[in-house]
């Protein structure tokens, strides 16, 4: 099959990393599919294996005995199941579906116990720490990644939005008792990129109010079409980065007054004196301490990714003295996938698909994401279909 794939002597540049290669399609173990990719989206995480930073994926694999010297990408697809192995029950070939890029193994112990699956130990990334991602004429998937596509939509536009958005419906749904309420203040990073522009969205479909954050005008006015209350331009503060030491009181007291004027523009968009009770954060290193210095009394910030590093300080005075929660959360569970795709379904949520690729653009792609040249929304690259 062909495949758009990424060698370790080719490391680096995204545009350059990934490189059409024709290699065996791969076999079909027990109760997995074989999914002709009809389109592949496009996820931050490719922009990390192209680079082989923070984690070199090819030789992590090895090091676990996997024999092959290459990186398959792509954590997103539409397709048509082509095959199925033995044991595989409620998928048959010609069902036409979306996949879900969490993995984990059904049999695992924790998972025996009663453990949400994306939270088992098991629990590995599809197109990223495991091979035979979507960036290819077929891809090998656990049955329970699956999911019926929603009828509605383009090859393209299915392809672009299971894993953010079922990332996002997991940051703003999965963390009770901090699920957004209808009127609650949600403040959102990167309105604009593939987890916000779900975000915004599934905060106004369950009655709260979403502000953006965005570095331009264009991304701003982007926001608000999907429901953004309003957004604020983050290129207007410059505290952003690591805290200065706490005894260091002048440093701290500029940092202090960056995150101030932050907040006053958060009241002044909200357009009341009201903190947020969920910030959605996946930006990481740069924002977290304003992150944490802005959460209401007793709210939560729920972080799924640290794009500007990660080192996230934590003045712990605001996490203890108002009671703050500081929560990891990691892609979603098979549940959070089926909902947040039966509300794209349904039409409620509009997966945002901004641009679609040829095959051949699939380094492309992940380079204008590397430097936040993307348009706003979610990618999507054709790969076995016309549209
Ligand atoms: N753990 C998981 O399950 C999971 C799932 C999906 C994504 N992620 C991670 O989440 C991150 C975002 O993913 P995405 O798909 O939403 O990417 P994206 O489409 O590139 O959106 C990210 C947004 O972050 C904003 N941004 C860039 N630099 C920033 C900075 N210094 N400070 C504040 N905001 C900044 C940009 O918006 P502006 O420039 O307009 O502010 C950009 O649109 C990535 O690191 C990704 O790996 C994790």
């Amino acid at each position: 099959m062909y495949a758009s794939l990424i060698r370790r002597e080719r490391y680096g540049r995204p545009a350059d990393a990934f490189r059409t290669e024709v290699v065996d399609v791969p076999p079909v173990g027990r109760n997995q599919v074989l999914v002709k990719v009809m389109a592949a989206g496009v996820n931050y995480n490719n922009v990390w294996a192209a680079q082989g930073y923070p984690l070199d994926v090819i030789a992590a694999r090895q090091k676990q005995g996997a024999t092959e010297d290459f990186h398959i990408g792509g954590s997103d697809l539409s397709g048509v199941v082509w095959a199925t192995g033995e044991g595989v029950q409620q998928f048959r070939p010609g069902d036409e579906v979306v996949v879900l890029a969490s993995t984990w193994d059904e049999h695992a112990e924790d998972i025996r116990l009663g453990a949400d699956p994306a939270t088992s130990a098991s629990q590995r990334v599809w197109g990223y720490e495991e091979n035979y991602g979507s960036f290819a004429q077929f891809a090998v998937v656990g049955e329970y990644q699956l999911h019926p596509k929603p009828a509605r939509l383009s090859w393209a536009e299915a392809a672009c939005y299971l894993a953010t958005a079922a990332t996002a419906y997991r940051q703003l749904f999965g963390w009770e008792p901090h699920a957004v309420r209808p009127g609650d203040p949600v403040l959102i990073w990167g309105g604009a990129g593939g987890l916000g522009s779900i975000a915004i969205q599934l905060v106004r479909h369950a009655g709260g109010v979403p502000v953006a954050v965005v570095s331009s005008a264009e991304r701003g006015e982007f926001c608000v079409r999907l429901g953004a209350h309003g957004w604020i331009d983050r290129r207007d503060f410059d505290h952003w980065g690591r805290l200065p030491d706490a005894t260091d009181q002048e440093a701290m007291a500029h940092w202090l007054k960056g995150a101030r004027a932050f907040g006053r523009r958060f009241w002044e968009v909200l357009g009341e004196r009201r903190a947020p009770r969920i910030v959605l954060e996946h930006s990481g290193q740069d924002t977290i301490p304003t992150s944490m210095y802005l959460c209401d009394n007793a709210g939560m910030v729920v972080i799924c990714g640290g794009t500007t590093g990660y080192n996230g300080d934590v003045d712990l005075r605001f996490l203890w003295m108002r009671q703050k929660r500081l929560q990891g959360s990691h892609v979603a569970s098979a549940r959070e996938a089926r909902e947040v795709s039966a509300l794209i379904a349904q039409g409620h949520i509009d997966p945002c698909l901004s641009r679609t690729f040829g095959f051949e653009e699939v380094g492309l792609a992940h380079q204008l994401i590397h430097d936040n040249q993307h348009p706003p929304g979610n990618m999507a690259v054709l790969v076995n279909a016309r549209r």
